[in-house]
């Protein structure tokens, strides 16, 4: 692919044998996935991304339909999720509710493997986001078509993981060497336990910025330093940002504390502001999966390497290329 200015200019086709790696998978960690399968999905994000742009109508999975269950509030991710599927000619069947107002079945008590087993009838793949860890490797037993997994609760997240991957390589041409700080609630968020595994394919050198009781689990720091990443954990936010290329941004995720005093206390830990951004290492781009309470400034929305919104964007082509790859119809 080629990149300029941060756009996809051109984008081939990926190859025939390579275009099999995905079919017929599911998609519930970012562990799963070897570099080969990585690169696969960039690139061919960037060939459905060219084509949207260059206002080609596709057809790659007409006749098809795609179940979006998000048993947790979503915007982003259903959204560019159902929005790929109609890019694809597909189209898209919903439940959409959050715990507190609940409308279906899973109201009623019915087990989501029950769930899963009759959507799997009604439809050709399905995404489903759940306050639990582990729902969605629960959904993919009992699924016969694959299950994209959209949050599993504080476990993770790996389709968001996989277009912070692409907002990277958009945003910077290429991610070799790259230094990238990870900030926030590194303990809840699922984004960054998805995201870490797949930066420890690239070669980055990692930071982890976090208050003391919301560093990223030891397990998951562990096996990315197997993999021979180095992996530096720090309080020290203007010291991280000025040796970073990339400062991810997270969210303290409230609905995961156990009382609000708890979340009162780190809410304000970090804030990342225009002048930690002018102190920090030059054209540092700053990302976040969104949605932001109070962790970025709005002052920094106008910095030129403030990245999010541009990030929110290329969840589609991302989900198209996952969506048309499991299915095996990247035409
Ligand atoms: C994230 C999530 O749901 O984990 N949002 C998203 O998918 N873009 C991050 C968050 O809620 O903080």
């Amino acid at each position: 692919m080629e990149i300029k200015n941060k756009e996809i200019v051109s984008a081939a086709k990926p190859a025939a044998d390579k275009l099999v790696l995905l079919k017929g998978k599911d998609v519930l960690s970012a562990a799963q996935f070897s570099k080969d399968e990585v690169d696969l999905i960039m690139e061919t994000a960037a060939y459905y991304e060219k084509k949207v742009k260059d206002g080609e109508v596709l057809s790659d999975m007409e006749g098809q339909v795609m179940a979006s269950l998000f048993f947790e509030p979503s915007t982003r991710t259903r959204l560019s999720f159902e929005t790929a599927m109609n890019r694809l000619g597909g189209s898209v069947i919903t439940v959409a509710e959050s715990t507190k107002v609940q409308t279906s079945s899973t109201a009623k008590g019915e087990t989501l493997s029950d769930s899963i087993k009759v959507v799997d009838l009604y439809a050709d793949v399905i995404v489903v986001r759940s306050p639990q860890k582990g729902a969605a490797d629960e959904a993919a037993m009992a699924a016969s078509n694959p299950v994209l997994n959209s949050g599993d609760g504080a476990g993770e997240h790996p389709t968001q993981a996989l277009l912070d991957i692409y907002t990277i390589l958009k945003e910077r041409g290429d991610l070799n060497g790259l230094t990238v700080t990870l900030l926030g609630d590194l303990k809840h968020g699922r984004t960054v336990h998805s995201l870490i595994r797949l930066l420890s394919h690239f070669g980055c050198r990692i930071i982890l910025v976090a208050p003391e009781k919301l560093r990223m689990p030891a397990d998951i720091v562990t096996d990315v330093e197997k993999l021979g990443v180095a992996v530096k954990q720090t309080d020290n936010l203007q010291e991280a940002a000025a040796e970073s290329d990339v400062l991810y941004v997270t969210r303290i995720q409230k609905e995961r504390f156990e009382n609000e005093a708890e979340y009162d206390q780190v809410k304000d830990d970090f804030i990342v502001d225009s002048a930690i951004v002018k102190a920090a290492k030059k054209g540092i781009v700053i990302m976040h999966p969104l949605p932001r309470v109070n962790e970025i400034t709005v002052d920094v929305d106008d910095y030129e390497g403030a990245a999010y919104f541009r990030q929110a964007g290329n969840g589609v082509p991302i989900r198209m290329a996952l969506l048309a790859l499991v299915k095996g119809c990247v035409n």
